[in-house]
């Protein structure tokens, strides 16, 4: 049984076979051809914290795989009223085929798939969103091609999304350059972690010179809506805009998790610009997840 809870759950050759296959099930799905691997299988989705993208694609890929899913927010299980992860995770995992949680401390995860008798995926925690990052690289590479050997740039707030960059850059062997502002860089364990070419900078604009994506999140993430303000404040010299697009390579590409602010973050040029991969990013959600699912749940 395999969990996954980061992108180093799966080989460097797993990953890039599971890209592929999303690329195989989304053209599947657009033939409208009915494909169900999954029948009668169940996903257990725990939600902390909010969503609309892998809510959507995790709720549609069960069913469109012929299988079905359950919501559970904190206000409607026991685990919202504190029984514990442990007991949680026997009793859950006794009933459905897999479980995807989306929760603050990435310990509980790992609790959690530690007492689970079917695989686990991590669809967020305070500190990495590996499914974003399935996501991402199946739209870089339908894009662009392989992005082995390329830069990409992270601008923003060295947070889970820049983790689990930090974590793909070693899995599909890209250059990653990270602008933060000071006192908000990445984890020194995670970039230490990794067998990759990671450089911190604090200038974005040095950051971004010749890269071939460039990739942005909110500044302050969920859990940390009471620094907004502050956040708004440091971080403004570390907005993507016209500008950092000029210094990148002409044929860069744009991507950003979702939800964005305009006018913050990034400017509504770039974002609903001809550099900006948004919409392909968020689709491919459903397909690279329909990937996952499959490798960790059919037969
Ligand atoms: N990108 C992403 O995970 O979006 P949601 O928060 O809407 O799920
Ligand atoms: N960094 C953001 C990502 C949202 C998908 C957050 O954790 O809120």
């Amino acid at each position: 049984m395999r969990h996954f809870l980061t992108l180093k759950d799966l080989s460097p050759a797993e990953l890039s076979s599971l890209i592929d296959r999303a690329a195989e099930l989304k053209k599947m799905q657009h033939a409208g051809e009915i494909y169900q691997p999954l029948k009668n299988k169940v996903l257990a989705m725990i939600f902390e914290k909010s969503s609309t993208r892998t809510r959507v694609s995790f709720e549609s890929a069960m069913i469109q795989f012929g299988g079905g899913s359950i919501f559970l927010s904190p206000d409607d299980t026991q685990l919202g009223r504190g029984e514990p992860v442990e007991d949680s995770a026997r009793v859950i995992s006794s009933m459905v085929d897999a479980v995807m949680i989306r929760t603050f401390e990435h310990s509980k995860v790992e609790t959690f798939a530690r007492f689970s008798s079917v695989p686990v995926i991590n669809a967020l925690t305070d500190d990495y969103h590996p499914c974003q990052l399935l996501a991402d690289m199946q739209t870089y590479k339908e894009h662009r091609g392989d992005i082995r050997g390329k830069t990409v740039v992270w601008i923003g707030d060295g947070n889970n999304m820049c983790h689990s960059y930090i974590n793909a850059a070693q899995q599909f062997g890209f250059k990653l350059n990270i602008a933060t502002p000071v006192g908000y860089e990445p984890s020194q364990a995670i970039v230490n972690g990794v067998d990759a070419e990671i450089s911190l900078f604090h200038d974005p604009i040095i950051a971004a010179t010749d890269a071939d994506l460039v990739v942005t999140d909110v500044w302050a993430s969920m859990g940390q809506e009471e620094e907004q303000r502050k956040r708004e404040a440091l971080f403004a010299d570390f907005q993507v805009n016209a500008q950092t697009m000029s210094v990148a390579a002409q044929d860069a590409l744009f991507m950003h998790c979702l939800p964005a602010h305009r006018g913050e973050e990034v400017t509504a040029d770039v974002i609903d610009g001809k550099q900006s991969v948004v919409w392909d990013e968020a689709e491919n959600r459903l397909h690279a997840q329909k990937a996952l699912l499959e490798f960790l749940c059919a037969n």
